[in-house]
């Protein structure tokens, strides 16, 4: 975001239909005490009441647990409507951007803002390929891993310790070439972090990146192809991998994509904002639900295949156990990558010849569950991690490497996230308030012991 086009939310706000220029409020009475507080509008008529002054004004917070209702920035780079199932980059669809785009088309509009021209995109994925071998030394560190080390684990340990790599890209204030630099850095290194851990965990060699291959290419070859092998991937499968992750490339102000921009607003480095980021992605109410999904069909199938028990279960709140792949914070209708991703699945096992029962499964399921009234009711739906597992099953990834294929393409959200954060001039480190419930003052007194 440049430093021109960043506004103060008292500068969106909707001009008065009727031509008053005084700008839109919402009143809050606290105390006995009226204020008037500025209402933002943003370019797709979302509104956000500015609380900025509340606590000085008033001396109140607000108490929004999860944040589900607080925005905690304005930013130009992704639009979500979850109850119309919309999702653009920079106002480009994601229908259009996973049918036409390239990963790097898309890396490339999220972090700068807009589609390139040829030459600059050259320049971009050019750059960025000089970059996809590690550092001199890092290889050993994959050696220290305990044997089953999760590759997410890997994965964050391993874009924290690029910063020893690269000293001069730590500075807490970098200029516009220092952020430009750091982001073809990390887009480079990363699809060879992902790939090397995968590989190290199963104790088969390193294969290297081939920069004659695309950036989607070139990791399906250091993941799955043979040391000095050079064909080249599958294009069905390449083809697959690149929509999928231009599919999880960004989901604006996410569980990961936040705690980056937390992070990140510490004026911490971009390598470790980054390894957050990965650490957030991991769990299994995030991006960890596309493991989870399969987890969940293959206990069903060595069950029997008799799902009913497991819908049974995902309503009692009691069985601790959830329908993993369903439901959605944002999404109140339908998640419009599931729906691109299911439809995928069956074009991408169709071209491979493959048929997954685990696929006949997950639909069955679904049919299921949206007829049920407790998942009609509360609008849960199958959301992106629904499908996306069975589409990497058949591009022989395996089950534990596919959080970390999220990651791969959430990348491109998490960097130009961090850098529409440094560059905002309203730029503050991260600090949430609380409403402590705690005990109030009381003595220092050392407890005797009983008995
Ligand atoms: N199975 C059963 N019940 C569910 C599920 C589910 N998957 N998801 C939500 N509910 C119920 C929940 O128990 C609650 O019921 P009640 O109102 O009776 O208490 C209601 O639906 C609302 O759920 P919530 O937990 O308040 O919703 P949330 O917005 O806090 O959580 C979620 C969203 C995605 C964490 C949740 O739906 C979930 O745990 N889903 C399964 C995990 C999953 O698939 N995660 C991937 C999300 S998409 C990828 C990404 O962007 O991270």
């Amino acid at each position: 975001m440049s430093a021109e086009k960043q506004q103060h939310p008292m500068d969106l706000q909707e001009p008065d239909p009727t031509g008053n220029p005084s700008p839109a409020i919402a009143k809050l009475s606290i105390d006995g005490k009226t204020i008037d507080l500025p209402v933002v509008t943003g370019t797709e008529q979302e509104k956000g009441v500015d609380i900025t002054k509340l606590r000085a004004q008033t001396g109140a917070v607000t108490i929004d647990p999860g944040f589900a209702n607080t925005a905690s920035c304005l930013s130009d780079i992704t639009f979500l409507d979850g109850e119309r199932g919309i999702l653009r980059y920079r106002g480009v669809p994601i229908e259009e951007l996973a049918e036409h785009a390239t990963y790097t088309d898309t890396a490339y509009l999220l972090i700068h803002g807009n589609l390139a021209p040829q030459r600059e995109l050259d320049q971009f994925s050019g750059r960025i390929n000089q970059k996809v071998n590690l550092p001199a030394g890092l290889e050993k560190f994959y050696d220290c891993f305990p044997k089953g080390t999760h590759p997410m684990a890997m994965l964050s340990a391993m874009a924290a310790a690029l910063s020893g790599s690269y000293p001069a890209l730590l500075n807490p204030t970098p200029t516009r070439e220092e952020i430009d630099e750091v982001i073809v850095t990390l887009l480079g290194q990363f699809p060879t972090l992902c790939a090397y851990g995968y590989r190290k965990g199963q104790g088969l060699s390193l294969i290297p990146p081939r920069q004659d291959l695309a950036g989607v290419a070139s990791f399906l070859h250091m993941m799955n192809g043979r040391p000095g092998d050079q064909q080249d991937p599958n294009p069905v499968a390449v083809n697959a991998l690149r929509k999928i992750l231009i599919l999880h490339a960004d989901h604006e102000q996410n569980c990961s994509t936040s705690t980056v921009r937390l992070v990140g607003s510490s004026r911490a480095n971009a390598f470790v904002s980054i390894a957050s980021g990965v650490a957030a992605l991991w769990g299994p109410l995030h991006g960890g639900a596309n493991q989870a999904v399969i987890e969940m069909l293959e206990q069903i199938r060595a069950d029997g295949g008799e799902f009913s028990k497991f819908i049974r279960m995902a309503k009692d709140k009691d069985s601790g156990f959830r329908m993993m792949g369903f439901g959605h914070r944002v999404y109140k209708n339908f998640d419009p990558r599931a729906r691109i991703l299911k439809a995928s699945c069956d074009e991408v096992l169709g071209k491979l010849g493959i048929h997954d029962p685990l696929l006949d499964l997950a639909k069955q399921l679904e049919a299921a569950a949206l007829k049920d009234d407790y998942f009609v009711s509360r609008k849960l739906y199958p959301n992106v991690d629904f499908y996306s597992g069975i589409i990497l099953r058949a591009l022989g990834i395996p089950t534990e490497q596919f959080t970390v294929i999220f990651a791969l393409g959430r990348l491109a959200g998490w960097l130009a996230h961090w850098k529409e954060m440094l560059e905002s001039p309203g730029f503050r480190i991260g600090r949430p308030r609380q409403i402590y419930t705690g005990p109030t003052q009381r003595r220092f007194v050392r407890v005797a012991q009983r008995g």
